[in-house]
């Protein structure tokens, strides 16, 4: 049996690859490359390009592969990018989603794992945020991941399609090695952005608002390590192939840092000074959003390991370091 990982050549989808290749297990990867990079995927593993869309494509992976369990993470995920392009992020994220699963259903394959987003929650009024936190979203990218979530219900209703679903707060970090790390284009995500700000390949990072209801007046986001999303999805994934129930799980540490704090510790871990810049409030963003992530402790015995900020920027710095310019392929 295969584990057949879309997404597979992305930020969060390499670093599940890379746990999955580690921990023995037999991947195949489809990726369209749009946002992927092939030199985020283990030489040994068999990459197959091409786009979820494409549904005879999927009926040759499910042809020649033995496919046991699906995990997910083909996505548009830029939340401006989505308030401006809905179309493109239903096309992909919600009809790219049912493409898949039709096919999986028509080839018996009953076993998914899903890349969600804390974006369902929108503006929450009440934290830490758990599953049960009434969903909301503020943007069109975390309502087609709601979207899909919802499909998911019914598909294992009608099919006994079993899900596992995960909501990451913000994701973070590298592996390890500083072999793999984030790199999209355009950056927006604020790690990495002051990570290359450190190396000098910008001019100064931005303080999206400091007039925020929060300590310092800058946001505050719960950070969590990418190699503790990929460990919560091998032990889900697993669950499922032992005959577990669908469920959806929040992936965050719990803990919440300003975007302050997260600068200043950069500064302390690299050594580097570089240029702060206040700006205006970036529209549509929370000023709070904590994760409770006791569901996946309890029932996963899940534990983030990697994810004390420390941690986090010390490996994103591995990484940005051996790769100033990103991926080469
Ligand atoms: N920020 C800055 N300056 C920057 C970039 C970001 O101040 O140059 C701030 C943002 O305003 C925000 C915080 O840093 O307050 C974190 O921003 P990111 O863009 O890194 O992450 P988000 O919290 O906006 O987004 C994350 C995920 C999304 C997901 C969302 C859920 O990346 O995919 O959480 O709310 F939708």
């Amino acid at each position: 049996m295969k584990i057949l990982v879309c997404g597979g050549a992305g930020y969060i989808g390499s670093h599940v690859v890379r746990a999955l290749v580690e921990r023995q297990y037999d991947v195949v990867v489809v990726d369209n490359f749009s946002t992927g990079h092939g030199g985020a995927v283990p030489e040994n593993v068999t990459v197959i390009e091409g786009d979820i869309r494409d549904q005879i494509l999927l009926k040759r992976v499910f042809e020649e592969h033995t496919i046991g369990c699906v995990m997910h993470f083909c996505a548009n995920s830029l939340v401006g990018e989505s308030m401006e392009q809905p179309i493109k992020y239903y096309h992909n994220n919600v009809y790219g989603t049912l493409c898949l699963l039709e096919t999986m259903v028509e080839y018996n394959i009953k076993k998914f794992v899903f890349s969600s987003s804390a974006a369902v929650y929108g503006e929450p009024k009440i934290l830490p945020i758990t599953e049960e936190t009434e969903k909301n979203p503020t943007n069109t990218y975390g309502e087609t991941k709601l979207t899909v979530e919802k499909m998911l219900k019914w598909m294992d209703v009608a099919y006994g399609l079993k899900s596992m679903v995960f909501r990451y707060f913000n994701a973070a970090g590298a592996h390890s090695t500083g072999e793999i790390g984030e790199d999209h284009d355009p950056e927006t995500h604020l790690i990495p952005l002051i990570l290359q700000t450190a190396l000098g390949l910008r001019e100064k990072i931005s303080i999206f608002g400091e007039d925020y209801n929060t300590p310092d007046g800058s946001c505050v986001r719960d950070y969590i390590h990418v190699l503790d999303i990929a460990s919560a999805h091998i032990l889900g994934m697993e669950k499922l192939m032992s005959g577990g129930d669908s469920n959806i799980y929040n992936l965050g540490d719990g803990k919440g840092f300003s975007v302050k704090e997260v600068i200043e510790k950069t500064k302390e871990l690299t050594g580097r000074e570089f240029k702060v810049a206040m700006a205006e409030r970036r529209p549509g963003d929370p000023a709070t959003l904590i994760a409770s992530s006791e569901k996946a402790k309890q029932e996963l015995s899940w534990s983030p390991e990697h994810s004390d900020l420390d941690n986090i920027i010390k490996t994103a710095w591995k990484w940005h370091l051996n790769h100033p310019q990103g991926y080469e392929v």
